[in-house]
């Protein structure tokens, strides 16, 4: 909320049945008469949990309304609606602001969890130099910035390769300002993965780390019921059908997944179509020896090179992170 370049007032919403940004915006502001508000989402016009936004910026006397990105649920038309009473209204559409909605707007259209595949390779396009080995590709900060970028999704998870040969803890910064425990996610599919890794380490503010294996290979994950949740995916299924468990994930309340590899998990959800969002880092480091891992394992694309959506480059330390959209433009 500004007026005359200066910010009046600011305000988001906090939780669910709770009041909106639009209203607590206001209530920061005080006296709106004549303001803008910026909004990253049009403010909605029927009467929820709260009563409308619309109603409530109408009141303040508000001039004018710029809209980060229209409200994809059935509810839209707030944007109409205050033109039609003499409040100037802009749409910006742009790319942060539709970042912001990404997996709301996800959550209504699809049944099973979003997923942001988050790599990180050398210049030449690898994670390992030969397999098995943990690979220190990526500088300190780069390290940083995705324990802060865990923070924006439901859960973190790897492939089963990840944890036996990285041992990752998968943690987020700050852990303690979430309003629901962070979930960490182990994908199976032959064999278990052994007990001791640091994943399955308890910790507060995490919850028990879910490990998502195929229902028919049930007696090799027995021991790691004591330790895990393990989900099992399907009937009698030898294989994981990641479309399922992804769609088991959301039927738990986890609408988000930051993946962050590995590649033979990467390369499966890619193949499958069931990758949205990708943060890839670049590392200037040369990796490719004999047998050199590849950051993305058994991708086909026959011929047809597939060009995605860039929002972003941005500059972590001695890296490069590209984001964009898993989309064919
Ligand atoms: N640079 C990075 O961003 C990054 C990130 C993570 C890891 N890494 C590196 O990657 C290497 C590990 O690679 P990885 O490919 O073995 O790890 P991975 O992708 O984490 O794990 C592969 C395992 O995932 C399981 N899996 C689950 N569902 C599957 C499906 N639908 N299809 C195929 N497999 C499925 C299989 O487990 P089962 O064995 O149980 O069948 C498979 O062996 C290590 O060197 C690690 O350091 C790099
Ligand atoms: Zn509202």
């Amino acid at each position: 909320m500004a007026r005359d370049g200066r910010v009046l007032g600011e305000g988001f919403h906090h939780r669910a049945g709770e009041a909106h940004a639009e209203v607590n915006a206001l209530a920061a502001a005080g006296d709106a008469r004549g303001a803008t508000l910026y909004v990253s989402l049009e403010p909605c016009k029927h009467v929820g949990q709260t009563p409308p936004c619309t109603q409530a910026v109408r009141a303040a006397g508000v001039r004018r309304v710029v809209i980060g990105t229209r409200d994809p649920t059935k509810h839209g038309g707030g944007a109409k609606e205050l033109r039609e009473h003499g409040i100037a209204v802009e749409i910006t559409g742009d790319a942060p602001a539709r970042e912001l909605i990404e997996v709301f707007a996800h959550t209504i259209e699809s049944d099973r969890a979003y997923v942001a595949l988050k790599m990180a390779m050398s210049l030449d396009g690898y994670v390992a130099s030969r397999p098995g080995v943990a690979e220190w590709i990526t500088c300190e900060e780069e390290r940083l910035f995705v324990r802060e970028l865990r923070i924006a999704y439901d859960a973190v998870m790897v492939g089963a390769g990840t944890v036996r040969v990285d041992d990752p803890q998968l943690t987020v910064r700050p852990p303690a300002q979430r309003l629901r425990e962070f979930q960490r996610i182990v994908v199976c599919e032959r064999e278990s993965v052994p007990l001791d890794r640091r994943i399955f380490a308890p910790a507060s503010g995490y919850a028990r780390t879910i490990v998502l294996a195929p229902a028919g290979a049930r007696a090799r994950f027995r021991e790691l019921e004591r330790i895990a949740e393990v989900v099992y995916v399907g009937t009698q299924e030898q294989e994981l059908d990641l479309a399922h468990g992804l769609r088991m994930l959301r039927d738990r309340g986890i609408y988000s997944v930051l993946c962050e590899g590995g590649p033979t998990l990467a390369g499966r959800l890619v193949s499958l179509g069931l990758v949205d969002r990708f943060y890839w880092a670049i590392a200037p480091l040369l990796l490719r020896s004999e047998g050199a891992v590849p950051v993305l394992a058994g991708v086909e694309l026959n011929g047809s090179p597939r060009r995605l959506h860039l929002d972003r480059v941005e500059r972590v330390g001695t890296d490069v992170i590209l984001r964009g959209r898993f989309v064919d433009v």
